[in-house]
């Protein structure tokens, strides 16, 4: 079986070809570059002894998609190119909703014009905003997301149920919450361009001191110790929860399949917890200081992921503070490649 991976060289999309590759999958990559870097194709060969085929370009260039579908028998496609940066999304929302959804669009087309079936789709819990009640499990109400960002992941699964009704079509929306660590080889791991948006890359910056001070965005929510709450998912247990629903949909009779899943651990940590376990994990000091809370942020959003333990029989087992160790030796993994 060959699987299309866009974006799979990126942080979540490296991570899953290496499963789907140990799994015994094919693999076509494809990635324009613009949020990732070449070494990881070859770490991905390192690791798995396979090399995929790599395609460099933008998912926009239409007749370009059209040719690599021409050239090769696909079978499913995970797609995790896109833009994703919350904040850049609110002054570029124009750039969000051209490269999100004409791209998302335009593999569409392609499986639709070809008899394909079988496409997993990259959404993220921002699709249910500030719930009501917690855990989030995939009946909690959804709420317009307040970046353009999460308005693409709405829309694209919005776009995706149509396509699945209207062409009898298999799709899996797979809504990750907070994805964290590396690789345990170290050969893959998150790149952040710049300074970084997130809290796990922001933490390992700063304990490794490219960064003075982590800036705890406010301490005086409805919480236990007064910071947000997350549920932090270890990047490789997300990766192997993209097979299990692959070989789910690749398995179903029917001819129109929506699944939906959040993937996540069922557990909240607050930021104060996370710098915590960082620092038992590594044997590191992570300096920090209290600032005003950060526009757009919500207080607490975790997971309840059953139905995906008892559909997929997945289940995300890694801890935090294993996850976290995997971070550090990718840190100091990239800290080695550039001396
Ligand atoms: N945080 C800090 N300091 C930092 C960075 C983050 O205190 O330097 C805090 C945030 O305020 C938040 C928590 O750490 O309370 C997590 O922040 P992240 O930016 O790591 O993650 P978010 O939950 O804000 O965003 C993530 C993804 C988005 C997705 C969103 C869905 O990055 O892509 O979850 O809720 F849309």
């Amino acid at each position: 079986m060959t699987i299309l991976v866009t974006g799979g060289l990126g942080y979540i999309g490296s991570h899953t070809v290496t499963e789907l590759l140990h799994n015994g999958f094919e693999v076509i990559i494809v990635d324009d570059l613009s949020n990732s870097e070449r070494f990881i194709l070859e770490n991905i060969e390192k690791i798995t002894g396979k090399k995929p085929i790599f395609y460099p370009f933008d998912l926009k260039r239409k007749e370009l998609l059209t040719q690599l579908f021409d050239a090769h028998q696909i079978d499913g496609c995970i797609n995790f190119a896109a833009f994703k940066a919350v904040g850049e999304s609110q002054v570029k929302p124009l750039d969000y909703y051209e490269n999100n959804l004409f791209s998302l669009i335009n593999i569409l087309q392609e499986f639709k014009s070809r008899n394909i079936s079988n496409f997993i789709f990259s959404s993220s819990c921002t699709v249910y905003g500030q719930a009501d009640e917690m855990p989030i499990d995939e009946h909690t109400p959804l709420k317009t997301p307040e970046s353009s960002y999460g308005k693409t992941k709405q829309m694209g699964e919005e776009i995706l149920k149509d396509f699945a009704q209207a062409y009898r079509k298999k799709v899996s929306l797979l809504r990750y919450f907070n994805p964290i660590g590396a690789h345990p080889t170290a050969l893959l791991g998150e790149l952040p361009i710049g300074i970084p948006n997130n809290l796990v890359p922001y933490v390992t910056q700063t304990a490794s001191g490219i960064r003075e001070k982590l800036n705890i965005w406010g301490n005086d929510y409805p919480t236990e110790d007064g910071t947000a709450v997350r549920d932090y998912i270890y990047v490789v247990d997300l990766a192997r929860a993209h097979v299990a629903a692959l070989k789910k949909l690749m398995a179903e009779q029917q001819d129109t399949v929506i699944d939906i899943y959040n993937l996540g651990t069922g557990k909240g940590s607050s930021v104060l917890e996370v710098v915590e376990a960082f620092e038992t994990a590594n044997d590191v000091k992570v300096p920090y200081q209290i600032c005003e809370r950060r526009a757009g942020d919500i207080t607490i959003a975790y997971a309840n992921a059953d139905k995906a333990e008892k559909e997929l029989g997945w289940k995300a087992d890694t801890s935090l503070e294993e996850a976290l160790r995997t971070t550090w030796e990718w840190q100091k993994y990239l800290e080695s490649r550039t001396q």
